[in-house]
């Protein structure tokens, strides 16, 4: 006997009414094995994915990496070439930052989930096109309703831009929660590769995380 191939969660994007994308997200799954499940299946529909012209020049889709059961869920713009070279997100030295940003507020990486808003590289680190954040933006949202997180973390002025559907900049938007159009609470952030820029923007990306942290419940451990 042939085992059918489980139906993809996510319907083809020239399939998919607009009504269909707008109504309210589904309840996430019941039990972390099926949301565990859930999430696997749709790692499986990204690195088949050819949504976008993205698909003809990735090496990997990066589909995103942590805790099934986060308690926060990071959210950045997209693979550069580390991210598209391993299929790993945040890798590189943004990712390294990254790394010391959410240890600084006592989160391992691996309590978190990391993901990007487009799950393929632009090349020459160009920004995200319109249509490619149009045909991505599925996989994101759908990943939000599996992963069901308390908190996301949104890095920089695509991620943040698309998660609360506004056009101002991170610069305005940075340091306030907000609530995502289902509802899940966001705290817009600088990207770390502007603060590999930028270092000045530290101190206020730190407010930013303090707060996170008292939302959280985290304690802040002693810097070492
Ligand atoms: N920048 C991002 O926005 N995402 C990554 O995964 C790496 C760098």
């Amino acid at each position: 006997m042939v085992a059918e191939a489980p139906a993809p969660l996510l319907p083809p994007v020239a399939a998919a009414p607009a009504a269909v994308v707008d109504e309210a997200p589904a309840p996430p799954p019941e039990t972390p094995e099926e949301r565990a499940a859930a999430l696997e299946r749709m790692s499986a529909e990204v690195a088949a994915c050819t949504r976008c012209v993205l698909a003809g020049s990735r090496h990997h889709a990066v589909f995103g990496e942590g805790s099934t059961t986060p308690k926060l869920v990071v959210v950045g713009e997209a693979p550069g070439a580390d991210e598209d070279r391993t299929g790993r997100p945040f890798v590189g030295r943004a990712g390294q930052l990254l790394t010391k940003m959410l240890a600084a507020i006592g989160l391992p990486r691996e309590e978190v989930f990391i993901c990007n808003l487009l799950k393929c590289r632009p090349p020459n680190h160009r920004n995200p096109r319109p249509d490619e954040v149009a045909a991505c933006k599925p996989f994101l949202r759908e990943q939000l309703r599996l992963l069901d997180p308390p908190m996301i973390l949104a890095l920089g002025s695509p991620a943040a831009r698309e998660l609360l559907q506004t056009r101002r900049g991170i610069m305005s938007l940075r340091g306030r929660f907000m609530k995502t159009r289902d509802g899940y609470r966001v705290m817009p952030t600088f990207h770390p590769a502007y603060l590999l820029r930028n270092p000045v923007a530290k101190r206020d990306t730190w407010e930013d995380l303090k707060k996170v942290a008292a939302a959280l419940g985290l304690e802040i451990p002693p810097r070492g």
